[in-house]
């Protein structure tokens, strides 16, 4: 795990180590004889509490927050349970109502940072129980939490988080299917269908890595722009919000991330041809729902297009309505809806990471930034 082994940086050998993590997440947290998802949570937060919490609160920083605002939409989607999330740097500092009848969940990939911590001790203060979902288990925000999901990433060594991002987004969902199960909102069928489609996973993240050869051409292509915006509706609006993160801090670019439909309300005027627009419009042709908004999404992108802006877009294989409103396209395989952010991130993650290669920053250790942030 420590040494870069046949990769020339961490961040694209741990991109690569993203069907693993998400793998050993699934199966850590899945009992072999049942099928079901059962946490393998440490200090148990009482089955009963689970179902009758009033609402979830999640507070984390950086890509532990996308990884959030994800998990808000699937703890809705599935269990029905109300969900805010927050910075935990305003969360700390405000005055949140929060209390016995609410849980607080932490999502922090190392487990150290000063702003979690403040928010999950701030939290506890006030009578919630806080789950920490954490890739470190000696860490402090897994001690004093009143439960933790371990996410098994492994160590990760690059600044920029990757495999971790995608861990947290399994560990959510799987939380998400528990508390379903729990408050009854999904029936036996339907947990068994999710499992199918976990399950399923890590090879489908393999063929989306197949792709970064297509990453790093789009990457010489584009890597001298000085702006990029990236957009997503719904689900796929934390993996824009993330995609456009991995880009700023690895490569010094200025990237911002928007809910799709957002840009006509002013960043549209930016668009032009040396404003790059990644737009995330994958579908699940399962889901009405999912239809209608990559509909919009693709609306959007034509848009984009029309006015003279340059269009990557990551859509789902086999749709070839994508291709007209796009000058690339990465594909991801097929997947439910709430399961594709798992996907998509990875070709944002290898294009940001080809970038930053082509502009010569030190990949592993951009400026400025450490691992953990363990002082305000
Ligand atoms: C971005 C990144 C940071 C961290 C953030 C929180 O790639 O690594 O934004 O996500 O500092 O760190 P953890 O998850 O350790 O609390």
């Amino acid at each position: 795990m420590r040494d870069k082994g046949r990769f020339p940086h961490f961040m694209i050998k741990e991109i690569f180590e993203q069907p693993q993590a998400v793998r050993d997440t699934i199966t850590d947290n899945l009992s072999p004889k049942t099928g079901r998802v059962e946490l393998a949570v440490t200090r148990r937060i009482p089955r009963d509490a689970s179902s009758t919490f009033k609402k979830i609160t999640i507070a984390a920083s950086g890509t532990s927050r996308h990884a959030g605002i994800a998990g808000s939409y699937m703890i809705e989607e599935l269990s029905g349970i109300p969900v805010d999330v927050e910075y935990a740097s305003e969360f700390e500092y405000g005055n949140p109502i929060t209390g016995p009848e609410y849980l607080t969940i932490v999502i922090t990939q190392s487990g150290e940072t000063a702003d979690t911590l403040g928010a999950q001790r701030l939290a506890q203060t006030r009578g919630s129980r806080v789950l920490a979902i954490t890739n470190v288990l000696d860490s402090t925000i897994a001690r004093e939490a009143d439960a933790v999901i371990h996410t098994q990433a492994g160590p990760e060594i690059s600044i920029a988080s990757t495999k971790a991002f995608g861990a947290q987004l399994v560990a959510l969902y799987l939380l998400a299917v528990y508390l379903g199960e729990t408050r009854g909102t999904l029936s036996d069928e339907k947990v068994s269908q999710v499992v199918k489609e976990l399950l399923a996973l890590p090879d489908r993240i393999e063929k989306v890595l197949a792709q970064n050869d297509l990453c790093e051409q789009l990457a010489k292509r584009y890597y001298k722009m000085d702006d990029f915006l990236y957009i997503g509706r719904n689900v796929h609006y934390p993996i824009a919000l993330d995609g456009a993160l991995k880009l700023k801090e690895t490569s010094y670019i200025h990237a911002e991330g928007y809910p799709a439909g957002e840009i006509k309300h002013g960043p549209y005027a930016l668009i032009d041809e040396q404003v790059p627009v990644v737009g995330i419009a994958t579908r699940d042709l399962s889901d009405p729902q999912s239809v209608l908004r990559a509909e919009r999404t693709i609306n959007n992108l034509r848009e984009v297009k029309e006015t003279g802006g340059r269009v990557i877009a990551v859509a789902t294989e086999g749709d070839s309505e994508v291709a007209d409103v796009a000058h690339h396209v990465i594909t991801v395989p097929k997947a439910p809806e709430l399961l594709s952010p798992i996907l998509e991130i990875v070709p944002l993650q290898m294009l940001a990471y080809h970038i930053a290669v082509h502009r010569g920053v030190d990949v592993d250790r951009p400026r400025n930034l450490v691992k953990s942030v363990t002082m305000e």
